[in-house]
């Protein structure tokens, strides 16, 4: 189909959604994945006419979808899409191409919500890629000021001798976000790119990421759907039933509900926290193999998928254990109405205890640790929430891999998730969520043992021992000790992702 054509229909689609707005809202463009199971896409944001609800807090600054990078409030949907870390050589040309030509390439959130570009764009920098820049203001997060490499300890990663070498070199000052739906637009779109900005940036390090082949499609490398779990952000969206709604301000720097001070150029950024965590998927799935649970009536093949989901809190299809406690509920998975409608607490059962009960979801599974939903009375209490955006890095597990139960050390066959979060202050966002809750043995009771998958505790060796109990539903006290880091920390850095406008305004200065 022609280029042109597939416009006039998208934008014909649109239309008639908007009209529409009791259908469920697809993906008009293949940029963009539409799993099963996911929240709907919000509508974009038209400026006479907002769509969507009211925001239920006072309004201070607008929410401007026009301004807004595409990739900070979407999550975990693309197809294909490509990591470019560079540095910044002649700051001036920099500046002036940014201006000139790179700004109308970056996509907004309402183009991507209404008529995508065939590679989407966006851009973010490092603290020390603003100082480049000549651009010192004060953008309040002391661990974006400080870069990820000085933050590696305490987020339990042991030392910096498991990352990859560009990253604790110092010389990230940004990143391009390159997606489409295929492989070659983005490496056609980055040429184009670095034709534009020629010698004023160099290559630093590269990750190519794509959505898992045919029905792996937004499961991550050990099989599960990811991404089900994401906030609503007020004036976006409303939220489904369990999803967490939060002010625009929990995401977005400068707007209703950040309490921080920032310069006014910042307003609609967000933090873009960047992780390459490498996956040792055969590993991970010997283990589980090995530590079939004995729950009667299940077959052993069973009891080892019920060991695996109570790892994370979820079946592979999505469906959350909370609800489906014993076998996986493929129906329940793919309905967005009902796989984040739970919080632990199970009124319906007379007389249970959430704070010692773990027949359901142990308090030590991954989505638990990440999100305790009732654990805390209401999830209102919770402030910390953050918008995932990664995609999968590196190719399916091979044959001689799944049959050794080792993940190669063929650099070429690594696989994981090119991680990314978005938030607003990410001490309050990524960091607590990894340090106080997913690190921390006794969140949220005394021996509950670190998150199985990306929980390490502080100070910890390379794959030292880490023990969770919890996961056994017919003895909470079993300790099962992790031998190995499922989830390896390849490193990573803390970026900025700027509102549109200041990548002709401040930032090009
Ligand atoms: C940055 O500031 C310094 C000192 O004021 C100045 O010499 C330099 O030209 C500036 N560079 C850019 C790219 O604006
Ligand atoms: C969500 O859960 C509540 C409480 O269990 C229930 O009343 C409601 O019907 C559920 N909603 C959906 C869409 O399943
Ligand atoms: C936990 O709750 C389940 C469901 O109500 C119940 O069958 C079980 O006995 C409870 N377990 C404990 C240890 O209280
Ligand atoms: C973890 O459990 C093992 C037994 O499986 C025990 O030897 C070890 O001391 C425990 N480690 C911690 C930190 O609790």
């Amino acid at each position: 189909m022609k280029l042109s054509s597939l416009s006039i229909f998208v934008g014909l689609a649109v239309q008639f959604a908007l009209a529409a707005p009791e259908l469920k809202r697809q993906s008009s463009n293949a940029l963009l994945i539409n799993p099963a199971g996911f929240p709907d896409l919000p509508s974009p944001q038209t400026t006479n006419h907002r769509v969507g609800p009211t925001p239920q807090v006072s309004t201070g600054s607008t929410l401007d979808l026009d301004d807004v990078q595409g990739d900070i409030l979407i999550g975990m949907r693309k197809n294909k899409e490509t990591f470019f870390f560079f540095s910044i050589q002649d700051a001036a040309t920099f500046k002036s191409k940014l201006s000139s030509d790179i700004k109308a390439l970056v996509t907004s959130t309402n183009q991507i919500l209404g008529t995508p570009p065939t590679t989407a764009l966006n851009i973010a920098f490092s603290s020390r890629g603003l100082t480049a820049l000549n651009v010192t203001d004060n953008l309040g997060d002391a661990s974006f000021t400080s870069g990820q490499f000085a933050n590696a300890d305490s987020l339990g990663d042991p030392g910096t001798t498991n990352w990859v070498s560009q990253f604790t070199q110092k010389s990230i000052d940004g990143v391009l976000l390159l997606a489409s739906n295929d492989v070659q637009n983005v490496d056609d779109q980055l040429a184009n790119i670095q034709s534009i900005l020629g010698d004023s940036i160099s290559e630093v390090y590269r990750i190519d990421g794509a959505a898992r082949p045919g029905n792996e499609q937004g499961h991550e490398h050990f099989g599960f759907l990811d991404g089900v779990s994401q906030p609503a952000v007020q004036g976006v969206q409303d939220p489904l039933p369990g999803q967490a709604s939060v002010a625009p301000g929990v995401i977005l720097v400068g707007t209703d509900g950040d309490g921080t001070t920032r310069p006014s150029w910042a307003t609609g950024g967000s933090f873009l926290v960047f992780r390459q965590l490498q996956q040792k998927v055969p590993e991970f799935s010997k283990y589980v193999q090995d530590h079939a649970l004995n729950v009667p009536g299940l077959t052993e093949e069973e009891n080892a998928d019920l060991f695996g989901a109570r790892l994370i809190g979820r079946w592979k299809s999505g469906a959350p254990i909370d609800l489906a406690p014993l076998r996986d509920d493929p129906d329940l998975g793919a309905n967005n109405q009902m796989n984040n409608n739970f919080t632990f607490a199970h009124p319906e059962v007379p007389g249970f205890d959430i704070s010692t009960n773990q027949t359901f979801c142990p308090f030590s599974a991954h989505i638990r640790k990440t999100r305790p939903r009732a654990d805390f009375g209401t999830e209102a209490a919770n402030t910390h929430h953050i918008i995932r955006a990664g995609t999968p890095y590196g190719p399916e597990v091979t044959d001689e891999e799944t049959a050794s139960g080792k993940s190669s050390t063929d650099p070429s066959l690594e696989r994981g998730l090119a991680f990314v979060a978005y938030q607003s202050d990410i001490p309050n966002g990524f960091e607590f969520m990894q340090e106080i809750w997913v690190d921390n043995f006794n969140f949220f009771k005394a021996n509950t043992g670190v998150d199985p998958i990306i929980g390490r505790q502080q100070g910890s060796a390379a794959d030292a021992l880490r023990n969770i109990t919890g996961t056994n539903p017919l003895d909470f006290t079993e300790v099962f000790t992790l031998d190995l880091d499922f989830v390896v920390s390849r490193g990573g850095e803390y970026f900025f992702s700027p509102p549109i406008s200041a990548l002709s305004g401040e930032l090009a200065a």
